[in-house]
């Protein structure tokens, strides 16, 4: 393989524009591609293909159930838990095994082709988050519609650990036409202070059909969404805490089980979500593709 990417320098403006199109994302993306054998990952014809969200069922209500619990333990020790709002936390993971084992029954083959199908190339596990949210009367950022920043290219799985009817909390989204349609009416980007939870109004002035998909979920089940193409939000629980279990993909020369070996997760909090000269190069391993800085 000669595929190279070049690095612009740091804190230059292209650097800044990394996760722009043609910045180091997509270079990064494109040498994926290449390392790809192109008839390798077929059509795909989900709804997730389609719509850009797909609903699945990632464990069954056992698995759940007992993540669930792991989870709390977790929690009992306070350094595992970080606060990441007024209504929100993480718990840390701290075994590699067991995250490993949970990622085996998540990234089943199905989900897995629908994501290489996608990014037509591999694909690894980028951050994951244990994640809990609790009742709060005055819901604000991801709680209205968005989309996620980022690079081009990335899927969300989001799987729900105890089920709506418990907790009362949910995600809603918008199908990528639907998307499309509203970021030409100007709903973009929106950010968090521009952010609503209707989009109802806006939509009849941009023709487009406001048909939020909702659906109640089970322990087990889930979503996995182009958190980038598609309108989303998220409803908070009204009668009990809500577990979820986010993973983050991207594009990868190698498969995700080769990556989680070599890679350490959550590097994205580490980095603080910018793309580094040696994130990049440590993706890139002495093997993979050339990275000239
Ligand atoms: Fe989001």
């Amino acid at each position: 393989m000669t595929a190279i990417i070049r690095l612009p320098q740091p804190n230059s403006p292209e650097w800044v524009a990394s996760m722009d199109p043609g910045g180091v994302f997509d270079q990064w993306h494109d040498v994926c591609r290449e390392w790809a054998a192109p008839e390798s990952f077929p059509a795909d014809q989900s709804d997730f293909a389609k719509d850009g969200f797909e609903k699945r069922t990632f464990l069954d209500p056992t698995e759940a159930e007992n993540l669930q619990a792991h989870i709390e333990a977790a929690s009992l020790v306070p350094e595992n838990v970080k606060a990441t709002g007024e209504y929100q936390d993480t718990v840390r993971e701290e075994s590699s095994e067991y995250l490993f084992g949970l990622l085996e029954k998540i990234l089943n083959d199905d989900v897995s082709d629908r994501i290489k199908s996608y990014f037509q190339s591999e694909f690894f596990a980028h951050w994951f988050q244990f994640a809990r949210a609790y009742p709060h009367p005055n819901p604000s950022d991801s709680f209205l519609w968005h989309r996620d920043g980022g690079p081009g290219a990335f899927v969300n799985i989001m799987v729900y650990l105890n089920p709506t009817e418990e907790h009362g909390g949910n995600t809603h989204f918008l199908d990528i036409e639907t998307t499309a349609k509203l970021a030409h009416a100007g709903y973009e980007f929106p950010n968090v202070a521009e952010r609503v939870g209707d989009l109802g109004p806006l939509a009849e002035k941009a023709g487009a059909r406001y048909a939020p998909f909702i659906t109640n979920v089970n322990a087990g089940e889930g979503l996995i969404f182009k958190a980038r193409e598609v309108l989303h939000r998220g409803v908070l629980p009204t009668t009990g805490p809500r577990y979820v279990v986010f993973v983050n993909l991207m594009p990868s020369y190698r498969p995700w089980r080769e990556g989680f070996e070599r890679w350490p997760m959550n590097f994205m909090e580490i980095v603080a979500g910018n793309w580094t000269t040696d994130y990049i190069q440590a993706l890139a391993g002495d093997d993979g593709p050339t990275v000239i800085g």
